[in-house]
């Protein structure tokens, strides 16, 4: 596998209990570089048209008043089989299923607060790294 890059957020729940360094040393510690990164308070439009995906999903009126609760973390990571390791090393999407030693099931509160978000394939990394950094160069 080819070095690859993955788009990662940490997410308000996080950012309000200044977790984003701890967050960030655990994705270091898996191998990922943090090639990007900025801190975004998104407008709801902008959580809207991100997470478009889930737009008919029951949660999706709460997820966008969580996205938009406070500031986050957006990240390009970069490494070896980046988008697979970024979503081992984040744990399962329910903190209470997540594995011993992840990001979720050591800092998340629950599913809607989860702390961190990561791209689940090729397609959609590239799509989310776009969304958030168009236009930027990015140096790996
Ligand atoms: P994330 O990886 O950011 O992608 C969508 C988010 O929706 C997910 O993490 C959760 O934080 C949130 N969410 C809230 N409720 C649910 C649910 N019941 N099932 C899945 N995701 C949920």
């Amino acid at each position: 596998m080819a070095v690859e890059r993955t788009f990662s957020m940490i997410k308000p729940d996080a950012t309000a209990r200044n977790l984003t360094g701890k967050i960030t040393a655990k994705l270091e510690e898996a191998g990922l570089r943090v090639v990007a990164s900025k801190r975004v308070w998104m407008s709801r439009k902008q959580a809207e048209g991100f997470y478009a995906v889930h737009k008919d999903r029951p949660f999706f009126g709460e997820l966008c008043d969580t996205m938009t609760s406070g500031p986050t973390i957006v990240q390009v990571l970069e490494g070896e089989n980046a988008i697979a390791r970024n979503r081992e090393v984040m744990g399962a999407t329910d903190p209470a299923k997540a594995a011993a030693g992840t990001i979720r099931k050591e800092f998340a509160k629950n599913i809607g607060e989860n702390s961190v978000h990561g791209s689940d394939a090729t397609d959609t990394a590239a799509q989310e790294i776009a969304y958030w950094f168009s236009g930027t160069e990015i140096v790996g």
